[in-house]
């Protein structure tokens, strides 16, 4: 039975670290402000910026909320981006996306102060992550590598399959995997031989977005399984993109759902905020 990699715990640790540090901010006079943007009335996104909000309760951090309707103009979100752009008091700008479909996303992302891009999304950020420079990284692909790195797991010398390439997840998870040395391959919905190819990793991270697609057929004896997935089984049912009941009798490590990579994305958003300062 495969090692289960406990998010919940993990994340809860690093929030705890995080607290402590807000704390001793605080006593030095300095105050930590994150903006939380969210355009429309997205279920699931509600509840990710509710999430987010709770967790910067929790550490300390202050969050600004601005929630807007769904017909908001993209002038209009551009506009409000500039503003907390140039606040003094805002440390970190996070508008949350989707975006409603007349909103060109891409504009959004690149209109925020790359110094307040928490989210790594910005193109200034993503190109110093390819080129080892200092930046912030998307929470969910560093939350990952906190993940392996608080429960032990080596990556050097390691071969790393991702199994999707998403600019949120796949893409900057390569470059962070990279970054410790493991050997790297990204497959997407164009790859053949997925099964072929998968087989081969010591490290096996997941993200597409389909629910149990990678049974334990896909994967190496005794290989750490990351699934990043947030799907919904025939039942409606909370799951990932992995068969965690199969994959899970091969696996030497593996993460769960809930309570894997989630938590940890979160987490790694409020570390994200106190970096925020030293790039100030
Ligand atoms: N939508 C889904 N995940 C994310 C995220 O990490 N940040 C933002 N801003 N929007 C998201």
């Amino acid at each position: 039975m495969a090692m289960l990699i406990d998010g919940k715990k993990i994340s809860s640790q690093i929030k705890d670290e995080i607290k402590a540090e807000v704390l001793t901010l605080k006593e030095k006079g300095e105050e930590v402000t994150l903006a939380v943007v969210l355009v429309g009335e997205d279920p699931a996104s509600q509840v990710y910026v509710r999430n987010k909000k709770r967790a910067c309760e929790y550490v300390g951090i202050k969050s600004l909320s601005f929630e807007l309707p769904a017909e908001t103009t993209q002038e209009e979100l551009l506009l409000l981006v500039e503003k907390l752009n140039h606040d003094p008091a805002v440390n970190g700008i996070l508008v949350q996306l989707p975006l409603p479909s007349h909103i060109d996303e891409d504009a959004v992302i690149k209109a925020i102060d790359p110094n307040k891009d928490v989210d790594g999304f910005h193109p200034m950020s993503v190109g110093a992550l390819s080129i080892g420079q200092k930046g912030y990284v998307s929470c969910t692909p560093a939350g990952i590598i906190e993940l392996m790195k608080r429960s032990g797991i080596e990556m050097d010398g390691k071969h790393c399959v991702i199994v999707g390439r998403s600019n949120i997840v796949g893409k900057p998870m390569a470059m962070l995997m990279l970054r410790e040395n493991a050997t790297v391959t990204v497959t997407h919905s164009h790859t053949k031989n997925l099964k072929e190819i998968t087989k081969q990793a010591d490290i096996l991270i997941v993200a597409i977005g389909r629910a149990k697609f990678i049974t334990a057929d896909y994967v190496k004896d005794q290989a750490v399984v990351i699934d990043v997935g947030m799907d919904h089984d025939e039942n409606g049912k909370l799951c990932g993109d992995v068969d965690f009941d199969s994959v899970q009798k091969v696996a030497g490590a593996i993460t769960p759902v809930p309570g894997g990579v989630g938590p940890m994305t979160i987490a790694m958003l409020m570390k994200n905020c106190l970096t925020s300062l030293e790039l100030k």
